[in-house]
């Protein structure tokens, strides 16, 4: 096994940071390895903010909902799906404007979520600890107007970074032969079970005994329909995401 796949294999997210403050050299590199990451047609139809004022930090940490390390962590970055600037670039030779159809949408958010793995992973193999923070799309509309978002742009994601105070476990993965299949879909519900047994074991060890769940439980829990204000709210950016 090489390193950068031990580094891969050994990520957790990291919630609880030493008050070091990630240098400007660390925040070039990440920044770097982000611009690296495969992106469409090299469109790059994404943007990231780094938020430095303390106003605007404590703001997003609430309309996160309260989350307290989105406040007292180091560096926090917002990941942006980003078709405005292509938008510009488009109409410097006269041509129509971007849309915001359903690909454009899945373009620009997966240029997003590749470019901020990129950085997560650079940010780790530097020491660093990260974890997503997708809370900032409870309150989408008042996060792009806090961050005067244009059209065409809006926020996928938080990034918190910064020395890890913790040493979380490992959070155990599915099965491999779960999500792995070759030549066609198969169906394996006999992995369900095998990893909720998995899972209750994580979460035992995890919370000193106190939880006692499975995966599959955990599912059930989340099967309502999230977040059901973001098609209205992608409307208001400009996407058109029926
Ligand atoms: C897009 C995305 C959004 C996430 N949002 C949050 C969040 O708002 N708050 C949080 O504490 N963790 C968040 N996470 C972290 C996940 O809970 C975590 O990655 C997952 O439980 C697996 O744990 P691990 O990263 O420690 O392996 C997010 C992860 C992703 C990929």
């Amino acid at each position: 096994m090489n390193e950068i796949i031990s580094l891969l294999q050994n990520h957790r997210s990291i919630r609880k940071f030493t008050k070091e403050a990630v240098s400007s050299e660390q925040l070039s590199a990440i920044l770097t390895a982000a611009q690296a990451a495969s992106t469409s047609s090299n469109i790059q139809a994404y943007s990231v903010i780094g938020i430095t004022d303390v106003e605007v930090r404590k703001q997003l940490a609430a309309l996160a909902g309260n989350q307290g390390y989105v406040n007292e962590c180091p560096l926090f970055l917002v990941w942006c799906a980003d078709l405005h600037r292509f938008e510009q670039a488009v109409q410097l030779h006269g041509n129509t404007p971007v849309t915001g159809n359903a690909e454009n949408f899945i373009i620009a958010t997966v240029d997003a979520a590749l470019a901020a793995q990129n950085a997560a992973i650079a940010a780790e193999s530097l020491g660093l600890g990260v974890v997503y923070i997708g809370g900032l799309r409870n309150n989408p509309s008042e996060v792009s107007q806090l961050l005067e978002l244009p059209q065409l742009v809006y926020p996928v994601f938080g990034m918190c970074i910064g020395t890890p105070d913790q040493e979380p476990l490992l959070r155990p993965r599915l099965p491999q032969e779960a999500v792995y299949h070759e030549n066609r879909y198969t169906d394996k519900p006999s992995a369900i079970n095998v990893y909720d047994e998995t899972i209750r074991t994580y979460m035992k060890e995890r919370t000193g005994g106190k939880v006692d769940t499975t995966w599959s439980k955990e599912m059930a829990g989340k099967a309502m329909r999230p977040r059901e204000h973001m098609k209205s709210f992608l409307r208001t950016q400009g996407y058109e995401i029926e």
